[in-house]
This record gives C-alpha cells, sequence and structure tokens, in this order.
C-alpha cells in the first residue's frame, strides 16, 4: 500500500481537496490537487481558462496533468470532478494507485456548492436551477465514477475526520 497513491474522485464539491489534505497529513504523504497544479503552471485559475480558451483546453491540461502524477508514490490525489470523463486518465490513475469514490447525494453537494461561484460549469445557474444541474451532471458521472474507483465511500453525514477514517478503514492502512 504505502507504494501506492490514494486518488480521490467524486463530484464538485464533494470534499476531495478538504478530505485529500487531512488524509495526507494523516498519513505523511504528499497532497496533490490537480486543478491547482494546472492553475500554478498555467499562472491563472481555472475559471479563466475556462473563460480563454474553454473546456477542451482545460481537459487537455488536466490530462498532461494526470499522466504527469503516476511516475511518483506516497501521494494522496484530489482529481477535478470531470476527470473521469476520459478514459485514458481512468487507466492513467489506476496504474498508479488506489482510486476512492466520495460519493454524496446532489442535495449535500448543492449545500456545499450553492454560494460558489469559481465552478465554470456550475456558475450560470442559481437556486433550484443549480439543484438540478448537479443532479444532470451526476446522473451522467454516476456509473463513470462507480467504474473507475475500486472502493465507494458514501460520505453523507461525515466530517472531513470522520471521511478520512473511513478511508483507512476500508483500505485497511
Ligand atoms: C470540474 C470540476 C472542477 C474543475 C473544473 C471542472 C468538473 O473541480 O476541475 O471546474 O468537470 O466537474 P472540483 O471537482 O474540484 O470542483
Amino acid at each position: 500500500m504505502s507504494d501506492m497513491n490514494i486518488i480521490l474522485i467524486g463530484f464538485m464539491g464533494c470534499g476531495k481537496t478538504t478530505v485529500g489534505m487531512a488524509l495526507a497529513a494523516r498519513l505523511g504523504w504528499a497532497f496533490i490537487d490537480t486543478d491547482r497544479q494546472i492553475e500554478e503552471e498555467q499562472g491563472r485559475t481555472i475559471s479563466s481558462i475556462f473563460e480563454e480558451y474553454g473546456e477542451s483546453e482545460f481537459r487537455s491540461l488536466e490530462k498532461q496533468c494526470v499522466a504527469s502524477l503516476s511516475r511518483k508514490t506516497r501521494q494522496v490525489i484530489a482529481t477535478g470532478g470531470g476527470v473521469v470523463k476520459d478514459p485514458e486518465n481512468v487507466r492513467q490513475l489506476k496504474r498508479g494507485g488506489h482510486i476512492v469514490y466520495l460519493e454524496l447525494s446532489p442535495e449535500s453537494l448543492y449545500d456545499r456548492v450553492k454560494e460558489d461561484d469559481t465552478r465554470p460549469l456550475l456558475k450560470p445557474y442559481t437556486g433550484e436551477a443549480k439543484l438540478d444541474r448537479i443532479r444532470e451532471l451526476l446522473a451522467e458521472r454516476r456509473s463513470m465514477y462507480e467504474t473507475a474507483s475500486s472502493y465507494q465511500v458514501p460520505c453523507d453525514g461525515l466530517n472531513p475526520e470522520q471521511t478520512v477514517d473511513r478511508i483507512l478503514q476500508i483500505l485497511k492502512i
């Protein structure tokens, strides 16, 4: 296990970054967030990458970032919510570690992102329309998260530390 990576996948707002940082701290491993890495490399925010160059350019930057990660071990990697849309990303991530799906209901996801306007795919929506958009996107992606992951962690009602406990139990670390 210690020669692998742990990769967190799941919908926007499911807690990949918060849980990932706490998990990495617990294990004494490095923490990588693919979105932050892309932002640092590009010197601009995800929103501005989407605005200036469009989603397809972001996806290609995301793919390059994922490809660069499997060379190292002992990393907790928080991915962007759309990373599973590309089967090659999933193949790369599976090769480098254990993929854990942080599963949350659309209502809980909505609660966490309702005030957030940094996510280009949800930014145009507010209130009920935002919840509907989350339901729609999650319906499109649920099976991708499920097939990509070796472990699924239902996170409704768990705080980040409790989620870390569950992940460590499931992975038997
Ligand atoms: C996206 C999720 C975002 C970010 C980008 C696209 C998606 O990451 O990668 O806005 O397609 O679900 P988070 O899941 O960290 O919000």
